[in-house]
């Protein structure tokens, strides 16, 4: 090809790469609501998607509880939130999802104090960390990501319920694809321990236990009401089988996409080895964490979602 090709070959090679960036960005909420007067309240919040999406929230005039386990860091988040968005209801409490007892304080305290929940946002999230057991001793990532947000919901089900019509929105992700849960060994007590299985296991979690609450609750709706009032009165993790959608409270799980956070920390081994090898091109093919916020805050805000409780979004 002759030199004077170069001008059109460089033009092309950019457009292209405008256009690729443009797909991996990924769909935009683009729907106006308003949250003023609403309490949102967003676990992990300190950095990544969470922090992402309490911004966007606070943006729309909601107040923001960020519930971290990290209270410096999430004070700094918070303040930047504040100054950005101008809104200074945003606030931070303490909690740490690996802790049942930690949990089970916050519930307590959020119930005590706050005098609403619009909308629940399950975002904290550990990826492909070492074999670490919680001081309940749970492995790590099923703890965080799936049992520790499971008794969080139940435990905050009355407000939401009283905040009607309020949301549950669960950051889950597309890895729960290759997952297998192993009921006779869900913290890896036998089998070898693998980060990535047991990721996958934990965000798998998530997922198959909306549909078989869905699948058990297809009957009729005395049958709802019958479960739901257990609930009420025993708020242990095997009876936690709540109605969602028969009491008000929708709820959304859903794949943000791949994006630039720092939840590839704790990975070790081949696989950082390999991101570094690939963190060029990953610079152009994963999205900006204000890109990743924007299927929670589409699950959190549209209007008329309810129909669609229970379904997965990506
Ligand atoms: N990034 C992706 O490509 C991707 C893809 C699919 C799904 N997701 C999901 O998206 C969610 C958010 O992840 P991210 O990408 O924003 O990762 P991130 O930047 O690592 O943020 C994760 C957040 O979770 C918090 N967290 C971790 N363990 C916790 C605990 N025991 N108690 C309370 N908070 C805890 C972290 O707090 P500290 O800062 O104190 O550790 C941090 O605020 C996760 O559920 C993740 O699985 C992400
Ligand atoms: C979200 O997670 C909570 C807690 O585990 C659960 O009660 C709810 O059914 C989940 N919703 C969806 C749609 O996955």
């Amino acid at each position: 090809p002759s030199i004077h090709l170069l001008p059109l070959i460089c033009f092309r090679v950019t457009g292209g790469v405008v256009v690729l960036r443009k797909w991996i960005a990924g769909g935009v909420c683009t729907c106006l609501v308003r949250l003023d007067g609403k309490t949102v309240l967003i676990t992990g919040a300190n950095t990544g998607i969470g922090k992402e999406t309490s911004r966007e929230l606070a943006q729309r005039g909601a107040r923001v509880v960020m519930a971290c386990r990290d209270l410096t860091r999430a004070e700094r988040a918070a303040e930047e939130i504040r100054q950005t968005t101008g809104n200074g209801n945003v606030v931070i409490r303490h909690l740490d999802l690996a802790s049942v007892y930690s949990v089970r304080q916050f519930a307590k305290d959020f119930l005590e104090t706050e005098d609403r929940l619009d909308v629940l946002i399950n975002n904290a999230g550990v990826m492909m960390c070492p074999k670490w057991l919680t001081e309940d001793g749970f492995e790590t990532q099923l703890a965080v990501n799936h049992l520790g947000h499971f008794l969080l919901t139940n435990l905050l089900l009355p407000k939401l319920k009283s905040s009607t019509p309020s949301r549950v929105v669960n950051v889950s992700s597309i890895a729960h694809r290759g997952g297998r849960i192993d009921f006779d060994d869900l913290f890896f007590g036998r089998r070898l321990y693998s980060p990535l299985d047991s990721y996958r296991q934990s965000k798998l979690a998530n997922v198959l236990f909306s549909r078989e609450l869905a699948r058990r609750l297809k009957g009729p709706c005395k049958q709802r009401s019958q479960t739901y009032s257990q609930v009420t009165t025993n708020t242990d993790l095997r009876s936690c089988l709540t109605c969602p959608t028969g009491v008000g409270v929708s709820s959304f799980c859903l794949h943000p996409g791949v994006i630039r956070t720092e939840l590839g920390r704790h990975v070790q081994g081949w696989f950082p080895l390999l991101g570094m090898l690939l963190s060029i091109p990953s610079l152009l093919l994963m999205k900006t964490p204000h890109q990743g916020c924007q299927t929670s805050v589409y699950c959190a805000v549209t209007p008329g979602l309810e129909a669609r409780s229970g379904r997965y979004f990506r």
